[in-house]
Formats: structure tokens, C-alpha cells, sequence
């Protein structure tokens, strides 16, 4: 299968729901893949549009199934909050919709005690804020790289049956960092390691 760059997170949740019992998926971020992978493998899944109403469109106009709630809604507090007064928990919150709120989505779902919250595009630390994440101590944090695009970082916290994601094999991907928790941001120092052993900066004094 040729590399997609869009598509680097669907092995790592082929591997998330054959290793967890995942029935309820929310997801921000609507799209061609995680949306229909989710709606194929999950008994119910809530998919969250933040912020074009065209695309939600486009992808409400793909997908026809009985298990599949789309919303449009800007803010997730407002969809956390609806679940929470539904009495529902998801077994697995998928953060991948507006910038301004994908860390802010982590850390709903983590107060929740959501029990797998994925991040997209876990990288890009400053644009998606990821060092604001405030990640309890009970829940584990496993990095996944993309070997053939070293930049592409999907992020799993799992808050139990950490030692399965521990011996996970994931073709094309490393797992490149385990088991850190809050305050730590190890994505940063991991980066700087990276671009000392290119030769891209100086080495530490
Ligand atoms: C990265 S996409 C979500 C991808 C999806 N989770 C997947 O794996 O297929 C995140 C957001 O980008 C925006 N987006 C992506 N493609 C778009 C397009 N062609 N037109 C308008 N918005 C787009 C939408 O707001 C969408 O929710």
C-alpha cells in the first residue's frame, strides 16, 4: 500500500481495537479515513466537526450508517458536556479536528477518564499546543512514528493495559517513547536528539 501521510494513524488504531474493547468512539476532526474506519470497526461512533461546514457536508454526504452520529460543533466542552449529561462515556476520544482545541480535547477526555485518547499529528507541539496537556498519572503516554515520515507522531494515552501497547509491533511504525506522564513533555527532548545525531545543531555543552 503506498504511503499516505494523511493516513499514518489507521495501523495504530487497527492495533488499538484488536487490543481494547473499544464500542463508543468520539472523534473531532471528521474525515475519509479515522471517520470510516471507526464507523466499520465500533458499535457507535460521534463524529465532531469544528470548523467547516462543507466539508462536514461532503463527508455526512460518504458516510450512510446506522452507528454514526455526525455533529457540527465549534466547541468540544459543549459535546463532552452532552455525553457527561447523558450519562455516556466513549472508550476512545480521537483528537484530530480544530488546532485551537486538540489539546484542550486530550485533557476533556482525560478528565473523564476516557480510557484511550489518541492524538494526531502529536509533532506539532507548538502549533496544536501539545505542551498543555495535563496528562494524570495514571495514564500512560506511547509515541509512534512513522518510519517512513519521521515527522508523523501519533500519540496513545491509555489509562490501563499499558504493558500490552508495550510489546506492540506496528508495521512502518516505531514506538519511539513509553510511559511518561504529566509534567513531562518528552516529545521536545526526543526532537532535539534527533536533529544532534543529523548534525542539524551543536552538541550539548
Ligand atoms: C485532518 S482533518 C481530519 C481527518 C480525519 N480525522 C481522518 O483521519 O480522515 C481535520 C479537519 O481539517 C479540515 N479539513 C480537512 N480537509 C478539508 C477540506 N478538503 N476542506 C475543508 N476542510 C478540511 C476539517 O475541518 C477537518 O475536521
Amino acid at each position: 500500500m503506498e504511503f499516505d501521510n494523511y493516513a499514518s494513524h489507521l495501523p495504530v488504531f487497527e492495533k488499538v481495537f484488536a487490543a481494547f474493547e473499544i464500542k463508543k468512539v468520539l472523534e473531532f476532526g471528521l474525515g475519509k479515513f479515522s471517520t470510516s474506519f471507526f464507523v466499520n470497526h465500533a458499535e457507535f461512533v460521534v463524529s465532531v466537526e469544528q470548523e467547516s461546514e462543507e466539508w462536514y457536508e461532503e463527508i455526512k454526504a460518504r458516510i450512510n450508517s446506522p452507528n454514526w452520529r455526525p455533529v457540527f460543533q465549534p466547541d468540544p466542552k459543549v459535546v463532552f458536556e452532552q455525553f457527561d449529561a447523558d450519562n455516556q462515556k466513549p472508550d476512545l476520544v480521537f483528537s484530530d479536528g480544530a488546532a485551537r482545541t486538540r489539546c484542550l480535547v486530550a485533557n476533556l477526555a482525560m478528565e473523564r477518564n476516557v480510557p484511550v485518547v489518541v492524538l494526531h499529528d502529536a509533532e506539532k507541539i507548538w502549533h496544536y499546543k501539545w505542551n498543555l496537556l495535563c496528562i494524570p498519572a495514571n495514564y500512560a503516554r506511547f509515541n509512534f512514528r512513522h518510519r517512513k515520515d519521521v515527522n508523523k507522531v501519533t500519540t496513545i494515552l491509555a489509562n490501563d493495559n499499558q504493558s500490552i501497547l508495550e510489546q506492540w509491533d506496528i508495521p512502518d511504525h516505531d514506538r519511539i517513547l513509553q510511559a511518561y506522564s504529566s509534567p513531562c513533555q518528552p516529545v521536545i527532548s526526543l526532537h532535539i536528539e534527533i536533529c544532534r545525531s543529523q548534525g542539524l545543531i551543536g552538541q550539548a555543552k
